[in-house]
């Protein structure tokens, strides 16, 4: 049977609700030339929503350039990256590739090849050392290409919590935001997934990127959105579904995209012709199994200080972790310690802090970990 649900990676066409809301606004950011920070939990749609708005606007006038750094580990391996995404995705075939490279980095001799497969992506490698150019001309490329082309850049960074990961990061923040703020011909969507490392980033006075642009918290899609996209799903494979049950499995994963469309898909395959409270029970079963092995990973190493503290968010308390009480109920040691176990939940990013408290951030590993520990 070919997959009605997507989930794991981006998606689009009719794979995608509509998001109509952040879809106008974020086109408008592209269009006005206005920075954007978005910033979303994991798997909620923001690789999707960024693909998605490339594909809207007016390539007459604005060319995207999109480029993931979840793999960049330090300035320069960034630098090629960002090069090599803006040679290659404002032009259309490899010889304009060519004419782009030999224009903005005449020192370079780079090597261009192909895939095995015809269809294959050109694959550009410019092997940018200090040697070659500086970071200032490297990070100047979009404003001077832009302004050649007379267009307008928008560049897309994917994962961008990774520069805070760079040695010397701070500096190297410092350069980006210096020399991006006053481009005027290219702006910056930058987004990613790990929270708390992007809130640092952006929403810190003392940090460089402080104000940079406008932020978007990326909220889940509303279940109203998500009943005609799954009811569709399953008229398409002649099967039915109640609104009901649909409002149940967005509630289940407290509408999380992904899981939404994965525990959707867990329970059209246990379904032949009409779902039901027990299909969807045994959905719920089969998404605590496909995740089981990474959630077990994830508390491989945790002390029992910490475990303790999970048991305590999953039991319902959510603030007030140093009171004598839930000190002694939950076993959490000291008071000191308790602002230590946070740290650590919070950098694992099995825990963040919300306006109510603090919560566990995946609501199927929630489920999980009440089942299997806190009985
Ligand atoms: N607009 C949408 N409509 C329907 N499903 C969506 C939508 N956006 C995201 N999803 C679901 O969420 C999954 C993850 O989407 P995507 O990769 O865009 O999220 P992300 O926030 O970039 O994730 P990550 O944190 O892994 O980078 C998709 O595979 C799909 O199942
Ligand atoms: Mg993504």
């Amino acid at each position: 049977m070919k997959k009605s649900f997507i989930y794991g990676v981006a998606v689009e066409g009719n794979n995608f609700t509509d998001r109509e809301k952040e879809t106008r606004r974020l086109k408008q950011d592209f269009e006005n030339g206005q920075n954007m920070i978005l910033i979303s939990p994991r798997r909620m749609g923001k690789t999707s929503l960024v693909r998605k708005v490339q594909t809207l606007v007016d390539t007459k006038s604005i060319v995207t350039v999109y480029m993931d750094i979840y793999d960049c580990r330090n300035e320069y391996e960034f630098y090629n990256k960002f090069a090599a995404s803006l040679m290659k995705q404002t032009a259309g075939k490899a010889e304009a590739v060519i004419k782009n490279i030999k224009e903005f980095l005449v020192r370079l001799s780079p090597t261009l090849s192909f895939g095995p497969d015809p269809n294959n992506e050109l694959s550009v490698s410019l092997g940018i050392t200090p040697k070659d150019y500086s970071p200032e001309e490297i990070l100047q490329l979009p404003e001077r290409m832009a302004a050649k082309m007379g267009k307008h850049i928008v560049v897309c960074i994917d994962e961008f919590q990774q520069i805070g990961e760079f040695p010397d990061s701070l500096k190297v923040q410092k350069k980006m935001r210096g020399i991006w703020q006053l481009q005027n011909n290219a702006s910056y969507c930058l987004f990613g997934s790990k929270k708390h490392l992007l809130t640092n980033l952006f929403q810190s006075k003392r940090m460089p990127f402080y104000q940079f642009g406008d932020i978007m918290f990326l909220q889940p899609i509303p279940t109203e959105d998500w009943i005609p996209f799954i009811r569709q799903k399953f008229e398409e494979k002649k099967m039915s579904i109640s609104d009901a049950l649909i409002e149940k499995i967005c509630s289940t994963v407290q509408n999380q995209s992904s899981y939404v469309q994965q525990l959707a898909w867990n329970v059209m395959l246990n379904t032949t012709k009409k779902a039901d409270e027990a299909t969807l029970e045994t959905a719920i079963e089969d998404l605590l199994n496909q995740n089981s092995l990474l959630f077990l990973q994830q508390i491989e190493n945790l002390t029992a200080y910490q475990m303790n503290f999970l048991k305590a968010v999953a039991k319902g308390v959510h603030t007030d972790f140093t009171s004598k009480e839930v000190l002694s109920t939950y076993d959490l040691g000291s008071k000191s310690n308790v602002s230590r176990i946070k740290t650590v939940l919070t950098q694992k990013e099995l825990i963040e802090k919300t306006p109510n408290g603090i919560v566990l951030t995946d609501p199927v590993f929630e489920l999980w970990f009440t089942k299997e520990w806190c009985e």
